[in-house]
Formats: structure tokens, C-alpha cells, sequence
């Protein structure tokens, strides 16, 4: 060994360096957790949208064909089509998918919302809806996200068809038990969770879901774990609060999954963003993945998309954009590296 170059005899005493994971979904999967992304079937036969797709995540969820409106569009009348290729493509690829939603304010098809319906007949078609859709994904869906943004910023139970104006006849967190309870019914495998936005730190929405959390989980009510959306803007930097809050629901035996992660700012008339604002959002990125992965209990990180060439913040927020891990071209983005230096395994 005397003539040996000193890199070659590294490389014998210690074997060759582990590569460090290049993409997101390596680098998830070696930590042994869920990096996802919402998409919509209807850009799925974009080539490069579709490949990123598939190489960056090992999850995904529909933006919006399993909402209610979507997949049951007439009371007799269900259309599968649009999620059920979003689940083939997961499964050709080897991703997990999470469904998204089943009982929610939005998005409710108008048979629903101007048919004057009582509440004995709410009762039945929720019933009737959630037990067809989590049976016709049985077995496909590991996580659902079950109610969606049932409380106010206040704290109170948000005013909705499905609670009160009329309800399904059961007052106050009676009615998202009953939720939970249909579809565990129809599916006990699958992981059922809550899902709210402005919900991550310590604030008064937060405690009424860790109240209720707390009252489910002590009756036996099925509800495995707490969707943090974290729509995000630059000023977000309430982190040790976002820590707190992870950590309560983690101590109820629950799980936190990130379920939205997008970080809008200021854009141009063309979507362009300045370099400032995309290094600080890339701090935001970093900071929400670690709180996350400081606790075993948090399982996935998801963003809402992940190309800022379909993002629902420009629509929504005029002004705003480029929310995304990948710019419109899907070039990475400094938010991507954040996200993949914060998964990589230290
Ligand atoms: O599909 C119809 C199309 O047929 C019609 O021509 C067109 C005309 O406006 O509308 C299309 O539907 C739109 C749909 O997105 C699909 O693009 C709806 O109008 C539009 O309201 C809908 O917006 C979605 C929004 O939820 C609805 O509330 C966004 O894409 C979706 O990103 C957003 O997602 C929500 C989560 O589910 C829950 N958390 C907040 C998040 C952001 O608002």
C-alpha cells in the first residue's frame, strides 16, 4: 500500500461516500417520511409537469377532483374519472396518495347547496357521499383529509351546511365525529385527520382543534391526525409556536402532517419575483420543514402544487405568486433547495 494514492485508500478503509440525494423524494424516502405535492389530473399529460412529478415526490393528493362539487356533481351521479387517474399515476410510480376532502364549507355542488334540503336529508347524503367515495378508493387512499376547515380564526365552529344552516341534525363537533365515524366505516386502514389553515401556531383556532382532538381521542373517536396547511406568506416567523402546537398534538398520540406548504409574494405583471423576496421565502420553507421534522409524529410535508405555473394564489390573491418549489420553466427554485437540505439526513 505504500504507492497508494491517499483518496484510494480511503476508499478501501471506509468504502465510498454516500451520495447525497439530489431530489426531494430520495431524500424524503431516506428519512423515512412523505414529501408530496396537490396536482390536477388535467395536467398530468404534460410531459415535464408529469415527470417532475414523479421524480420529486412520493405522494400526492388531488388539488381539487375529490371535493365534493367534483366527484359527486348530481345526487345519483359520480365522477370518478378525474381522481381515479390521479391515483393510476400514483401507483405507476409508486406514490402514496392522499385524499382530500370529504366534508367542507367549498366546493359543494349546487344540488347541495340550492336544494333546500333538511336535516335528516343532510344526514343521509353525507353519509351517502363519504361512504361511497372512501369504499370506492379503499384500500388506494392511506390518508383522507375528512373535514376541512371547520373552525373560525376565533375559535368558534365555522357557521356551514354541514354544521348548522341546516346541519345534519348534530350540534357543535358532533357532526365532524359523525364524519370521522362514517369513514372509518368505510375504510378502518385508512389514516383519518382533520385539516385547517391559520392553524399552525399557538392561537385560539389551534386550541379549539388540540380541544377537540383532545376530546376525540379520549372517546375513541377515529381521528389519527392534524393537517397543518401552512399557506404561508414572507412574514411568517412564528416557528418556536408552530414547534409548540406540533408538539401538543404529537403528545395526544396523533400525527402532523403539512398538508398545503405554499409562500406567496409580491409578483410582477409577467409572475416574476425579486431574488430578495425568494431567498426569504426559502427561509420559510426551511423553517416550516425542520419544525415538521423535529418531531417523528410529523409525517409528510406537502406543497399546494408544486409549479409556479399552476398555482391558485394568483387567482385568488392578485399581486401574489410564485408560491411554489419550481418556477413556471420547472427550474428548482431557492425554496427547493431549503426543502431538500432540510430533508437530506444530518
Ligand atoms: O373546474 C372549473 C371549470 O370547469 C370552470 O370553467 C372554472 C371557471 O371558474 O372553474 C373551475 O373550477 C375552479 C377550480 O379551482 C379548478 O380550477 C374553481 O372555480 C375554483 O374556485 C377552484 O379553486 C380551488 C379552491 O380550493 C376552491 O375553494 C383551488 O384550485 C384550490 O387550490 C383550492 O384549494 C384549497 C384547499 O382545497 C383547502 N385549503 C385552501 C386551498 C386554497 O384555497
Amino acid at each position: 500500500m505504500k504507492n497508494t494514492c491517499p483518496l484510494l485508500l480511503a476508499l478501501i478503509v471506509i468504502g465510498p461516500m454516500p451520495v447525497s440525494p439530489q431530489t426531494l423524494r430520495e431524500a424524503a424516502n431516506q428519512r423515512g417520511v412523505k414529501i408530496g405535492a396537490a396536482i390536477a389530473p388535467a395536467h398530468l399529460g404534460e410531459t415535464e409537469y408529469a415527470a417532475t412529478a414523479a421524480r420529486e415526490f412520493n405522494q400526492v393528493e388531488p388539488e381539487n377532483a375529490m371535493k365534493f362539487g367534483p366527484i359527486q356533481p348530481g345526487p345519483q351521479t359520480f365522477n370518478w374519472a378525474p381522481a381515479d387517474v390521479v391515483v393510476a399515476f400514483a401507483q405507476q410510480h409508486g406514490m402514496a396518495v392522499r385524499g382530500h376532502n370529504l366534508v367542507w364549507h367549498r366546493q359543494n355542488p349546487g344540488w347541495i347547496t340550492s336544494g333546500h334540503f333538511t336535516a335528516d336529508q343532510l344526514h343521509s347524503i353525507l353519509q351517502d357521499h363519504i361512504t361511497k367515495v372512501v369504499i370506492h378508493y379503499h384500500g388506494q387512499i392511506y390518508a383522507w383529509d375528512v373535514v376541512n376547515e371547520a373552525f373560525n380564526a376565533d375559535g368558534t365552529l365555522r357557521s356551514t351546511i354541514w354544521a348548522d344552516s341546516p346541519g345534519i341534525g348534530m350540534s357543535g363537533t358532533a357532526y365532524i365525529e359523525q364524519a370521522f365515524r362514517w369513514a372509518h366505516a368505510a375504510d378502518p386502514k385508512a389514516l383519518l385527520f382533520y385539516n385547517d389553515y391559520d392553524a399552525e401556531v399557538m392561537n385560539a383556532k389551534s386550541d379549539s382543534i388540540y380541544r377537540m382532538a383532545k376530546d376525540f381521542k379520549a372517546r375513541g373517536v377515529p381521528l389519527d391526525g392534524i393537517g397543518l396547511q401552512m399557506h404561508f406568506k414572507l412574514d411568517e416567523t412564528r416557528f418556536a409556536s408552530m414547534e409548540a402546537n406540533i408538539k401538543r398534538i404529537a403528545e395526544l398520540g396523533l400525527q402532523v402532517q403539512i398538508t398545503e406548504l405554499d409562500v406567496r409574494i409580491p409578483v410582477g405583471p409577467s409572475g416574476e419575483a425579486s431574488a430578495a423576496d425568494l431567498r426569504r421565502q426559502a427561509d420559510v420553507y426551511r423553517n416550516a420543514a425542520e419544525a415538521c421534522l423535529k418531531f417523528p409524529q410529523c409525517t409528510a410535508i406537502q406543497t399546494w402544487g408544486f409549479t409556479d405555473k399552476y398555482s391558485w394564489i394568483p387567482h385568488e390573491d392578485p399581486g401574489f405568486g410564485a408560491g411554489l418549489e419550481f418556477d413556471t420553466n420547472y427550474r428548482p427554485k431557492p425554496a427547493f433547495y431549503a426543502l431538500l437540505d432540510a430533508l437530506r439526513t444530518r
